[in-house]
């Protein structure tokens, strides 16, 4: 019988190139999601990069019994979990709805993969829950400490995830801590499409290159770092997705929780990062510096050991071919999915 994995948020950003990964390395696909943040037109998308289409479902993971159905209806025997809220700036603004869709959602898989007997889960942690009294690299023993309700939702996650590892030795449980996903794949089929406004450096620097927006505003050149400017750990996605699969792969053959970072090692300044976008554009990118945003920390990179080390998995892309793909796909898709 054919074995499927559980793909949560899989039309999202990352969890789509994931499911691409998966599907390629023989996986049959199930995507759960209820659309909050992405389209379904992404289906169609992934049959064309992988020649087949993942099984979709459009629920809500907090909807326990129709999850419980799913896990009736295929033959479920792993889960990676990417539903999720993830908006920073919103989580402030409106904590119960960050709590409750990304604890409500994990607690409700749990008790369907609990019904089902289902106990291998890859979880989209975020490099977010590390102290900011930290210096990098972070490796996973860094101090925890996430200063803002998305980052606390992730924090409580991981702690839920580690107690019921503890627990019952059934469980295989991966803490997937990421630091910075850009790019796209490189068909440029698929990729990352903020709604409104991006919040986040890459996708406002792409939209001002294709003229949509008018400058970047850079938060701060006066940090203690080379430029001024901050220093952040960007990954290529196609890298993440590979991630995934070799957690997932390790922990079919082993239990109890286990954490690794998913980065390059590597920091760059957001300085480098608008240089290195006018080199792939071939034309300035109109800019302002502006005053620090609150909560940024000045170096942010991690520490990729363990990774390496445990799922002989490193990042191969280097973030010249990070922006390449993300500008390809851009240009390739103004309007997202429409
Ligand atoms: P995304 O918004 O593109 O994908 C998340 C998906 O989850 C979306 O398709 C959304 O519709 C779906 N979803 C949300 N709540 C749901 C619910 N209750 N039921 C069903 N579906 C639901 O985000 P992404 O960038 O692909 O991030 C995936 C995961 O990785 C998230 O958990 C996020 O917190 C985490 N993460 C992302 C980043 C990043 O920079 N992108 C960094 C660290 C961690
Ligand atoms: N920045 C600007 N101008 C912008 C946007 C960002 O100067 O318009 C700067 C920020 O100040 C920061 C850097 O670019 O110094 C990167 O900012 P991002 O918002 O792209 O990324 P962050 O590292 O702040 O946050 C991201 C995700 C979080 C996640 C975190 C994990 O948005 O969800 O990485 O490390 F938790």
């Amino acid at each position: 019988m054919e074995k499927f994995t559980l793909v949560t948020g899989g039309t999202g950003y990352i969890g789509s190139h994931t499911s691409v990964a998966l599907m390629e390395a023989g996986y049959q696909v199930v995507i759960v999601d209820n659309l909050v943040n992405s389209s379904k037109k992404i289906l169609s998308r992934i049959e064309q990069i992988t020649g087949s289409a993942p099984v979709f479902i459009e629920a809500d993971l907090r909807d326990t019994s129709t999850i419980i159905e799913i896990f009736s209806d295929y033959p479920i025997t792993s889960v990676v979990h990417f539903a999720g809220l993830k908006a920073v700036g919103e989580s402030v603004e409106e904590p119960v709805k960050y709590y409750d869709n990304n604890l409500g959602s994990t607690l409700s898989l749990l008790d369907a993969m609990a019904l089902s007997e289902v106990s291998t889960l890859v979880f989209s942690s975020s490099a977010t829950v590390y102290s900011s009294s930290e210096i990098a690299p972070f490796d996973e023993a860094a101090e925890l400490g996430p200063t803002n309700p998305y980052g606390m939702s992730k924090y409580f996650i991981e702690q839920i995830l580690s107690d019921i590892a503890l627990g019952d030795d059934e469980w295989s449980i991966g803490l997937l801590r990421y630091f910075n996903p850009i790019g796209a794949h490189p068909t440029g089929l698929i990729g990352e499409m903020p709604t409104g406004i991006p919040n986040n450096l890459v996708p406002y620097i792409m939209q001002v290159a294709f003229e949509k927006l008018e400058k970047l505003f850079i938060f701060g050149d006066d940090y203690e770092t080379p430029d001024g400017t901050c220093i952040r750990d960007y990954i290529h996605v196609v890298d993440l997705a590979r991630g995934h699969l070799a957690a997932l792969q390790f922990l079919e053959d082993a239990n109890g929780s286990h954490v690794w970072n998913l980065g390059t090692g590597k920091g760059s300044s957001v300085l480098e990062l608008v240089k290195m976008v006018e080199e792939v554009v071939g034309k300035p990118i109109p800019r302002e510096v502006v005053g620090r945003r609150s909560g940024d920390i000045p170096v942010v990179f991690a520490d990729v050991e363990k990774a390496l080390n445990e799922l002989s998995w490193r990042a191969e892309n280097t973030l010249m071919q990070m922006c390449v793909d993300h500008w390809n796909w851009q240009r390739q898709n103004p309007d997202g999915y429409q």
